[in-house]
C-alpha cells in the first residue's frame, strides 16, 4: 500500500514545491531545453524540471509518454507528474459548443458525448481536463458565452454536473476516467461591458444566486479541482480574494479539492496592481488557498524563502503536497503513470465511425429553428440547390476549444448536402466574407444568379470561429461584413430561401430575422457540422435546441436576460415598440429581445393543452404536483422540452419576473399526447435576502409553463 506522508516526509522542501508548479510541455521541448527557450524564459533551471507536478497542454500520446518516461527517470521519488488539457466540447471529434450542447436540455447527451470525449483524450494521455466552465453569463458580447450553458444558474449547475460524472466514468482510476475541474471561480462571465479578463463588480445577492449555484453544483458532484477566475471581483483578484477562497469555497462549501490558479493569474496580480511582486503575488495567492500554480513561477521561486522567514510552515506546504498526490492516486498514476495512453491506442479510440455518429445526432439536437414561415423543412424532390455564403463550403465550423479537432477533418455545409442528395445539382457561391471588416460586394451578381437559377437556397451566414471564445469579443452583434446585404439580394432573388446561421454567441440579427424565411441556427456543430445541416434541412432530423442566451434584437439592450427584474417602472408588451417615457425602456428599441430565453422551433406543432396544480396552497415542507400536458398536432414525430417557471409576487428584495425551476425533454409522435408532472416544494422558491440567507417567503407565487415571456398558462398558489 503506497503510504503519501511517508512518501512526502522523504521529499525535500523544493520537491514539494514543485508538486505545486505546473507548466506548458514546451519547457521540456527543444534539444537545448536545458539552458535556452521556453525553460529560461519561465525562470526554471534544469533541475526543477524534474520535479514539476504537473503539465498543460502536449501533442498526443506519443510526446506524453516521452514527457512521463523522462521525468520518471530523473525523479528520484518516482512521483508520475499528471497531464492536463482543456477538453471542452470533444478531443478530437467535436460536438457542438456547450452554449449550444446546454439548449438541448438532455443530460443524457451530454453524458453521452462527455464520455466520447473522456475515453477519446484518455488515449491520448490527457488525465484531467479543465471541465465544466460554468460561468453564468448575460452579455453576449463576451465571448467565452460560447463555453457556458447560458444565462440560466440551474441548467449550468446541471449540465456541469452531468459532465463531473461524466468524465469520471465508473473508475476514475481506470483508462477513460478523467479528473475534472470547474472554472472560473468566479463570476468570471461578468466582466463589464462584455470585455474579457475586465473587472466584475456584483452584489452578494446576485452572486449568491446567480453566479456562484453553478460552481456549487459540480462540488457536490464531486468535482476534483477548481479554478479561480482572471477576474477581479468587488475589488479583489479571484485567487487572492480571501472571501471567496475562503470564506466561501473552503468553509462554507467545504471544498476539499486542489485549488489550480488559471494561466498566470498568480503572476498576473503584479499586473493588478495587488502584488508588488512575484514573490507577494505568491504569498497571497499560496494564503488564500491556491494549490497549483499554473505557468507562473512564484512558489518555485518564492516559497521556500517564504517558509524560512516563517510566513508559511512546511505543515502547510505538505497538506497541499498531499492533496495532489492523492488526486494523482485517484487518478491511479501511481500504478499505471501513462493509463493505457498509446499511439496504437489514440488511433483506434479516436474519430471513429460511431463517435461521428454520436457527435451528428448531437449536433441534431442542439441546433435551434429560430424562424419558420414554412419553408423548412424542404422537400428532397428539389432539382437544382443553391448555396451561398461565407459557411457554404467552409471546414472552419467547429468552434473554440475544440482542444485536437481539426477543421479539416468536419464535414462541410456542402458535403453533406451532396452526400444526402448525390444526384442534385449544387452550386456554391460564397459571396462575401465573414470577417467585419471585409466589405467587397464583387460576388454578389453571381450569388444572385445562383439563387435565381435555383429551386431552394441555402444561405449559410454567421461569424467566424475565432469571433467567440477566449479573448474575443465585439461590440457589435450583428452579421460581421455585408452579409446582411448579400441576404437581402439573395432572398429577393429567391424567396425560397433558408438560413443556416453559424455562431459561437446570440446574435443581434434584427435586419436578417425581417427578410429571412427561415433561420436555422448551427451554433458551431463540431466535426459531423455540415451532415447534421443536411438532416435538419431535408426533415431527416426535427430540430428541437432551444436558446439558453437571449438574442437582442440590438447591442445595446446588453446584457439582455429573460430573469430580470420588473423594475417600478416596466412597460408592456404591447407598448414595447413605442418610447414609454418616464418608463423603463428606450427611445430607440424595446425591451423585449429578438428572441428570448428557452425560444426554438420545431416541425412537428406542440400545443399546450393546459396546467394543473394539485393544490392552491402548500406548506413549508409541502409539495405541489403540477401537470402539464403537450399534444404534438402534427404528422411529423418530435422532441419539446416542457419548461416550469416561477415568480414570487411579493418579497422583501424585488424578484426576477420569472425563474425556470424545472424542465423536461419529452418525445412526442405523430398524433400523441403526454403529460409531464413536475414537484414544486419550498427549496424551490428560496432567495438570497438582506440578511445574507437563503429563505423562502410565505405569500403568492406564480407558476407557468411556456418560455421567458411567452407563457401558455400561468396559475397561482400561496405558501403558507
Ligand atoms: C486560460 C483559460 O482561461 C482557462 O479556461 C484554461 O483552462 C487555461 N487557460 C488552460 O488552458
Amino acid at each position: 500500500m503506497l503510504d503519501l506522508k511517508k512518501l512526502i516526509d522523504g521529499m525535500t522542501v523544493e520537491e514539494k514545491i514543485g508538486q505545486l508548479a505546473q507548466f506548458n510541455a514546451n519547457v521540456f521541448s527543444g534539444s537545448d531545453a536545458d539552458i535556452t527557450g521556453p525553460l529560461v524564459k519561465n525562470g526554471l533551471t534544469g533541475d526543477d524540471l524534474y520535479r514539476i507536478g504537473s503539465l498543460l497542454n502536449f501533442k498526443d500520446s506519443k510526446e506524453m509518454n516521452e514527457l512521463q518516461k523522462r521525468h520518471l527517470e530523473g525523479d528520484r521519488n518516482k512521483i508520475p507528474m499528471v497531464f492536463m488539457m482543456d477538453v471542452i466540447h470533444g478531443y478530437r471529434t467535436i460536438f457542438p459548443i456547450p452554449l449550444a450542447l446546454g439548449g438541448s436540455f438532455d443530460t443524457e447527451l451530454v453524458e453521452e458525448c462527455t464520455r466520447m470525449s473522456a475515453v477519446e483524450a484518455s488515449s491520448a494521455g490527457v488525465q484531467v481536463t479543465f471541465t465544466p466552465m460554468v460561468d453564468y453569463v448575460r452579455d453576449a458580447r463576451w465571448g467565452r458565452v460560447m463555453e457556458t450553458c447560458g444565462e440560466e444558474p440551474i441548467l449550468n449547475g446541471i449540465m456541469g454536473a452531468a459532465q463531473v460524472k461524466a468524465f469520471h466514468g465508473e473508475d476514475m482510476s481506470k483508462f477513460g476516467g478523467l479528473a475534472t475541474c470547474v472554472k472560473h471561480y468566479a463570476a468570471y462571465g461578468g466582466a463589464e461591458a462584455g470585455r474579457d479578463y475586465n473587472q466584475v463588480e456584483l452584489s452578494e445577492h446576485i452572486l449568491r444566486e446567480f453566479y456562484l449555484p453553478a460552481y456549487k453544483a459540480c462540488i457536490d458532484a464531486g468535482v476534483d479541482m477548481l479554478m479561480p477566475s482572471f477576474n477581479v471581483l468587488n475589488g479583489v483578484p479571484a485567487v487572492a480574494n480571501s472571501w471567496l477562497m475562503k470564506k466561501v469555497l473552503r468553509e462554507e462549501w467545504g471544498f476539499e479539492g486542489v485549488v489550480i490558479s488559471d494561466y498566470d493569474a498568480v503572476g498576473e496580480l503584479i499586473t493588478h496592481g495587488i502584488a508588488a511582486d512575484k514573490k507577494e503575488a505568491a504569498k497571497y495567492a499560496f494564503k488564500n488557498g491556491c494549490d497549483i500554480e499554473m505557468c507562473s513561477n512564484g512558489y518555485i521561486k518564492h516559497l521556500k524563502e517564504m517558509i524560512e522567514e516563517g510566513i508559511f510552515t512546511e505543515e502547510q506546504l505538505d497538506a497541499v503536497v498531499l492533496k495532489i498526490l492523492e488526486l494523482k492516486k485517484r487518478l491511479g498514476l501511481f500504478e499505471d503513470p501513462y493509463k493505457g495512453a498509446s499511439p496504437e491506442t489514440e488511433e483506434k479510440t479516436c474519430l471513429t465511425a460511431e463517435n461521428r455518429a454520436l457527435v451528428r445526432k448531437a449536433a441534431n439536437e442542439c441546433a435551434v429553428l429560430l424562424k419558420n414561415d414554412g419553408v423548412l423543412p424542404f422537400s428532397k424532390e428539389h432539382k437544382k440547390i443553391a448555396l451561398i455564403g461565407p459557411f457554404a463550403d467552409n471546414h472552419n465550423i467547429i468552434g473554440f476549444w475544440s482542444c485536437c479537432g481539426k477543421n479539416e477533418e468536419s464535414v462541410t455545409v456542402k458535403q453533406g448536402v451532396q452526400s444526402k442528395l448525390p444526384d442534385v445539382e449544387i452550386k456554391v457561391v460564397k459571396g462575401c466574407s465573414d470577417k467585419w471588416n471585409e466589405i467587397d460586394k464583387s460576388r454578389f451578381d453571381e450569388a444572385v444568379k445562383a439563387a435565381r437559377e435555383a429551386d431552394i437556397v441555402i444561405l449559410c451566414l454567421g461569424e467566424p470561429q475565432n469571433y467567440s471564445g477566449e479573448g474575443n469579443c465585439r461590440t457589435d452583434l450583428d452579421l460581421p461584413g455585408v452579409q446582411n446585404e448579400l441576404a437581402e439580394k439573395v432572398i429577393g432573388a429567391n424567396s425560397n430561401t433558408a438560413v443556416l446561421l453559424f455562431t459561437g454567441r446570440p446574435l443581434a440579427i434584427s435586419k436578417l430575422d425581417s427578410i429571412a424565411p427561415a433561420i436555422l441556427n448551427m451554433w458551431f456543430p463540431g466535426t459531423e457540422g455540415g451532415n447534421a445541416a443536411a438532416d435538419l434541412l431535408f426533415g431527416d432530423a426535427n430540430p428541437s435546441g432551444k436558446i439558453t442566451m437571449t438574442f437582442p434584437k440590438s447591442v445595446g439592450q446588453c446584457p439582455i436576460y429573460y430573469n430580470h427584474t420588473n423594475t417600478g417602472r416596466p412597460i408592456s408588451k404591447q407598448r414595447d415598440e413605442m418610447h414609454n417615457p418616464y418608463a423603463s425602456n428606450y427611445i430607440d428599441c424595446g425591451n423585449l429581445p429578438l428572441y428570448s430565453f428557452g425560444h426554438g422551433l420545431s416541425y412537428s406543432n406542440f400545443v399546450y393543452e393546459g396546467m394543473t396544480l394539485s393544490k392552491k396552497e402548500m406548506n413549508i415542507d409541502g409539495e405541489i404536483k403540477v401537470t402539464v400536458t403537450v399534444y404534438n398536432d402534427s404528422d411529423i414525430a418530435g422532441k419539446e422540452t416542457v419548461q416550469l417557471y416561477m415568480r414570487d409576487l411579493v418579497a422583501s428584495t424585488a424578484r426576477p419576473v420569472q425563474q425556470l425551476i424545472a424542465f423536461e425533454k419529452i418525445t412526442l409522435g405523430p398524433k400523441e399526447r403526454k403529460t409531464v408532472e413536475f414537484a414544486v416544494t419550498e427549496p424551490m422558491l428560496r432567495f438570497w435576502n438582506s440578511e445574507n440567507e437563503f429563505v423562502s417567503e410565505k405569500g403568492e407565487f406564480t407558476l407557468s409553463v411556456g418560455y421567458a415571456d411567452n407563457m401558455y398558462y400561468t396559475e397561482r398558489f400561496s405558501l403558507k
